[in-house]
């Protein structure tokens, strides 16, 4: 992605054979008028063209065309006969023109055209826009993010048998973003902070669209150390034996039925005069098939992606130290898959976890909630945080109140939930905030451990609440945000910048949040 100062008018590389076609933005007609509006560039591309942008753009309303954001038309002109007497006007332009809705310009507005154009300019060799030439730094940037975020494609496995080798390295929107050029004026930090964002989106689907016949805890591991490697990060790996030195009984007990044990990753990036440290804590399920509480068949047909909370803790620390934030960010990331067999755990059996409280299990579907309480109990004691936020697809209940749309929010501060808010605004990756009930705190209690880990009565209600509070027993009354993703972390459909599949949900809202922090 190059920009170039300047305007249609004077970009001198338009007539380069690469360049397939141009963009401009129109959006909605003013109350009073009819006629869509032509945005800046556009009237600078038909004064170059020799063409009536806007009323070209007037006419393909007919098709449905009406410049909000997210629509686009594509007009293809006529080439000039090589023996023609008089060469049509824009011979030697690229005789593409993409007409791109953007609607009120606003930065949600821009993603999703952004997007749109990725959309009808897949497999074009290069694309000018001068959609952007006059929009604010932050919408240059959702518009960047937009394109990059929709020109996502889901790994495929054909020709063979799929390789249990090493992916090599991140996965990189660069090729994508090569694409696209933007007019305008020094847009180059924009292009860098969405190329940043869209990258850790796509590593999070990358590893989430990934089949767990491939992904289990070993392999999730060597990718999270050889990523944090290649970013010059320090990692730490442990293995079933010292997980069980160390006492993760939870953890160990989650992952006892797999033939792949569990492994407890830690990658930290620390910045020149950290100002704050923030550990991530994200839930690395492998695959979830609900253990000896086991899944009807269609529910575990998506839980090849429950592991997407470990996958956003990964890439987001990946991402900070790539944009240089200032805070000291640690990824810890309890990965295990929850399996039967043998040596399965049970309902009825009490573990001791981590921070040395022991839970009874209740429903090993429940599993979640156990891995993560044993890496927050680590966090609390070794890592020395100022801030804990997990991310996590922990209930089915979080998903059945707020839909695909909007992540469960929980936090022990109003002013964490205020940030997290803003965010999500920024970036449209969107939360709900939702109560801690103390009283459902009396859920919890056990009568042969210090905690019970599923309420007793099933049909209490209030499911992704007692996970919540289930997990704040673990965060040594230190500042505590959790986020359940269950919902937003897979669409069933590709919509705007949202793709089929997993979604990599949260890592854009996260770096966003850890840039913002004071
Ligand atoms: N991974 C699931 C939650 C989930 C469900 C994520 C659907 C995405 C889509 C989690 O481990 C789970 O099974 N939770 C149970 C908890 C229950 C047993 C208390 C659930 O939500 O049913
Ligand atoms: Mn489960
Ligand atoms: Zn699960």
């Amino acid at each position: 992605m190059v920009e170039t100062p300047g305007t249609v008018l004077d970009c001198p590389f338009l007539t380069d054979d690469a360049v397939s076609a141009l963009v401009v933005a129109v959006a909605p007609p003013l109350e009073e008028e009819d006629g869509l509006q032509p945005r800046a560039g556009t009237v600078d591309a038909a004064a170059r063209y020799g063409i009536d942008l806007a009323e070209l753009a007037d006419r393909s309303g007919g098709s449905g065309f009406r410049g909000a954001a997210g629509e686009v038309t594509t007009v293809d002109l006529p080439r000039t006969h090589a023996g023609a007497a008089n060469p049509l006007p824009w011979a030697g332009l690229p005789s593409t023109i993409v007409l791109l809705g953007i609607g009120a310009g606003s930065d949600l507005e821009l993603r999703r055209a952004g997007a749109a154009l990725a959309g009808a300019t897949r497999g074009l060799e290069r694309v000018v826009s001068a959609a952007t030439a006059d929009a604010t730094p932050s919408g240059v940037t959702a518009f960047v993010e937009g394109y990059l975020l929709a020109a996502y494609r889901t790994p495929r496995f054909g020709g063979g048998a799929p390789s249990r080798k090493v992916r090599g390295p991140a996965p990189d929107p660069r090729a994508a973003a090569e694409q696209l050029v933007l007019l305008g004026e020094g847009a180059e930090q924009q292009i860098i902070a969405a190329r940043i964002a869209a990258s850790a989106t796509w590593l999070v689907r990358d590893l989430s669209n990934t089949p767990s016949n491939i992904k289990d805890p070993a392999w999730f591991a060597q990718q999270a150390t050889d990523l944090a490697e290649a970013g010059g990060l320090e990692t730490q790996v442990l293995g079933p034996r010292e997980l069980a030195a160390k006492g993760f009984g939870a953890l160990l007990a989650v992952g006892a039925a797999s033939a792949s044990p569990p492994r407890l990753v830690t990658i930290t990036y620390v910045p020149e005069d950290a100002d704050q440290h923030v550990v991530l804590v994200g839930k690395g399920i492998t695959y979830d098939t609900g253990g000896l509480s086991i899944k009807p068949r269609e529910a575990m047909v998506p839980m090849k992606t429950d592991m997407a909370g470990a996958a956003v803790a990964l890439a987001v620390v990946l991402g900070a130290a790539e944009a240089g934030v200032r805070h000291q960010v640690t990824a810890v990331l309890p990965l295990a898959e929850n399996h039967f067999g043998a040596d399965s755990y049970r309902p009825g059996d009490v573990l001791r976890t981590y921070s040395g409280r022991t839970v009874e299990v209740a429903n090993t579907d429940a599993e979640g909630r156990l891995v993560l309480a044993d890496a927050l109990g680590y966090a609390v004691s070794e890592l020395a945080p100022d801030l804990l936020i997990d991310v996590a697809t922990l209930t089915g209940a979080a998903s059945v109140g707020l839909g695909r749309g909007h992540a469960a929010l929980y936090a022990t501060a109003p002013e964490l939930v205020a940030g997290l808010e803003a965010a999500a605004d920024a970036t449209g990756e969107r939360v709900w905030h939702m109560p801690l009930v103390e009283d459902y705190t009396s859920a919890l209690r056990s009568t042969v451990a210090d905690l019970r880990h599923v309420p007793l009565e099933a049909g209490g209600g209030g499911g992704s609440i007692t996970a919540a509070l289930f997990l704040r027993e673990f965060t040594g009354g230190l500042p505590w945000v959790h986020l359940d993703i269950a919902g937003p972390a897979r669409a069933t459909a590709s919509r705007h910048e949202v793709t089929e599949g997993a979604t990599g949900y949260g890592a854009r809202l996260l770096l966003r949040y850890l840039a913002d922090l004071r």
